[in-house]
């Protein structure tokens, strides 16, 4: 049977928002170039609408993190996919994020982009569990701050399903 899927966000709500964190971005980053670093797979949908919306030159990069985490460790970063230092050296870049939840992955991510030595570094994400953190981690620009259902839609998935819907829903 298919899964039933109510709208949490609608397409238009998310369109409208990602237009005014695009132009807030393009003021607060006037007159540089930017590099939008997008962690794949959920970002990839966002990170394209955003940049779409954005007048100054964005520089696209992916990235793809997993996070191991042990019995008694605390976590440990595995790149899948990597970018070289020479594309963040110098830069202003942006992780562009689907969603922060408990920001463990996040803040390792955030770390080791910081030892590639950006310009400035700072965190898009559509989505924003805040009460799921269990690490402190704040996301510079967020598109949606929301409650701890599991939502897809708008790249993010239920077992690689559902990332092409136009909406961000909550399966029942
Ligand atoms: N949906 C899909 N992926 C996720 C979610 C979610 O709600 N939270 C963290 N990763
Ligand atoms: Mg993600």
């Amino acid at each position: 049977m298919a899964d039933t899927i109510d709208v949490l966000i609608p397409e238009e709500k998310i369109n409208a928002r990602i237009k005014e964190l695009a132009e807030r971005i393009d003021c607060d980053y006037a007159g540089k170039e930017i590099i939008f670093l997008c962690t794949l797979k959920g970002a990839c949908f966002f990170a394209c609408e955003l940049a779409k919306r954005m007048t100054l030159p964005v520089f696209m990069e992916f990235i793809q993190a997993k996070s191991y985490e042990g019995k008694n460790s605390t976590g440990n970063l595995v790149m899948k996919l990597d970018v070289p230092e020479e594309a963040i050296a110098g830069k202003h870049v942006i992780i562009v994020e689907d969603v922060i939840d408990t920001g463990r992955t996040l803040s390792h991510v955030k770390q080791l982009i910081l030892s590639r030595h950006p310009a400035s570094l700072a965190v898009c994400s559509l989505l924003d569990k805040h009460e799921c953190r269990v690490v402190p981690f704040e996301g510079d620009y967020i598109g949606f701050t929301i409650g701890d259902d599991f939502v897809v839609g708008y790249g993010l998935d239920w077992d690689q399903k559902y990332r092409n819907l136009p909406y961000v829903g909550i399966v029942r």
